[in-house]
């Protein structure tokens, strides 16, 4: 991951026109899609381990190679820290073809977050902070419900915890997500700059080298 990114394109120049009506629409509706095969499997040994180690979680959803997992694990040890992806082969540095890789107060694992949030929400896990580090921009207009904020799970995965993270390279992704917290969530969200001399991240890392600016939009205690 070493060669220079450039900077999102987009037919947008703000925050999509449609956001807040398509969030008004997915507040009105819950999110009813199948849950994908083998999911269920991989969710029970994840619920499995979280009950037996039974320490407050840190999620790192769309964890990539799960670096970013692996840092926050050392540095929350009185944490378990759960990185999952839907990448095999990003997640495959480290978990070599295994759906679920433990290792101390870090799992890793092979699914998509679209089912893993709706079974914690229904298994009620004790969340403490939500990373959602560099997701895929979908910048064009007509992407927008691939966007977390323009998604139908939306209201659903911001219900799992009051501590959210989100890190872009995209100013547009990050006012929307801003926008689409506060309308649900009714609070005033923090939106600003990181300036690193750490990288959390493999993105993290290519973005900064490549010149980016880095957003960050934090909410505390929705
Ligand atoms: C741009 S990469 C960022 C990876 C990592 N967070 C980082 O900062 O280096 C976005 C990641 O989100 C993952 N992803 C996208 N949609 C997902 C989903 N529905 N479930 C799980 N992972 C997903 C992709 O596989 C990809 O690894």
């Amino acid at each position: 991951m070493s060669t220079k990114s450039s900077v999102v394109i987009s037919n947008q120049t703000g925050v999509h026109k449609d956001l807040e009506s398509t969030l008004k629409k997915h507040l009105a509706n819950t999110y009813r899609k199948p849950y994908r095969p083998f999911t269920g499997e991989i969710f029970h040994q994840l619920d499995e381990i979280q009950k037996t180690i039974n320490k407050p979680i840190i999620l790192d959803s769309g964890c990539g190679t799960g670096e970013s997992s692996q840092q926050l694990a050392k540095q929350n040890l009185d944490t378990l820290v759960i990185g999952i992806d839907k990448s095999e082969k990003r997640l495959d540095k480290l978990t070599s073809h295994n759906s679920v890789y433990q290792k101390e107060n870090l799992i890793l694992a092979r699914a998509d977050v679209v089912d893993i949030w709706r079974m914690i929400k229904e298994s009620n896990w004790n969340i403490k902070k939500h990373y959602l580090l560099y997701p895929n921009p979908w910048p064009k207009k007509d992407q927008l419900k691939r966007r977390w904020q323009g998604h139908p799970i939306f209201p659903e995965m911001i219900s799992l915890c009051g501590q959210i993270e989100l890190r872009t390279n995209w100013k547009i992704y990050a006012e929307e997500f801003k926008f689409a917290l506060e309308l649900v969530t009714n609070k005033a969200v923090l939106m600003d700059t990181i300036d690193v001399n750490h990288f959390i991240s493999p993105f993290e890392k290519k973005y900064h080298e490549s010149g980016h600016t880095l957003y960050r939009i934090t909410s505390e205690s929705l």
